[in-house]
């Protein structure tokens, strides 16, 4: 049988993000979700995080503001969804920067 592909969600602790995170990880896919580290010490967000980890994702930390955590998350997966929203939407070119340099991924973007 064939390898699952393995996927980074950026943007996994959001609205949109988290659905996409469970239907990962339920669908058996390796599935990695990067987590900025101040969102670990937010109690309701720190819930969901537990959640992900029970369903064995696995979380990276890192910021689309950190160029070099990205690249190392990247590296480790086939796959990167972004749901990364509020101000940070139009920053997104930063991770197509990060994309570029770890030269290994297909990229989707969910935007309005
Ligand atoms: N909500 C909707 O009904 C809806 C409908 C259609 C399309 N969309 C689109 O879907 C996307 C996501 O929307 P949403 O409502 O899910 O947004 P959201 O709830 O605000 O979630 C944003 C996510 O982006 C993460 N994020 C923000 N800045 C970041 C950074 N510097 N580095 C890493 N992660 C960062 C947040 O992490 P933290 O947890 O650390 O803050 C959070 O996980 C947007 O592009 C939006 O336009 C949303």
């Amino acid at each position: 049988m064939a390898q699952k592909s393995k996927i980074l969600i950026i943007g996994g602790t959001g609205y949109i993000g988290k659905f996409i995170v469970e239907a990962s990880a339920k669908e058996g896919h390796p599935t990695f979700v990067l987590v900025r580290e101040s969102t670990t010490k937010h109690p309701e967000k720190a819930k969901l995080l537990e959640n992900f980890k029970s369903l064995g994702a696995t979380l990276v930390h890192g910021d689309i503001y950190d160029h070099e955590s990205l690249v190392k998350a990247i590296k480790q997966v086939d796959v990167v969804i972004s749901t990364v929203g509020g101000p940070s939407i139009a920053d997104q070119v930063l991770l197509i920067a990060a994309i570029k340099e770890a030269g290994n991924v297909k990229v989707t973007f969910v935007d309005s």
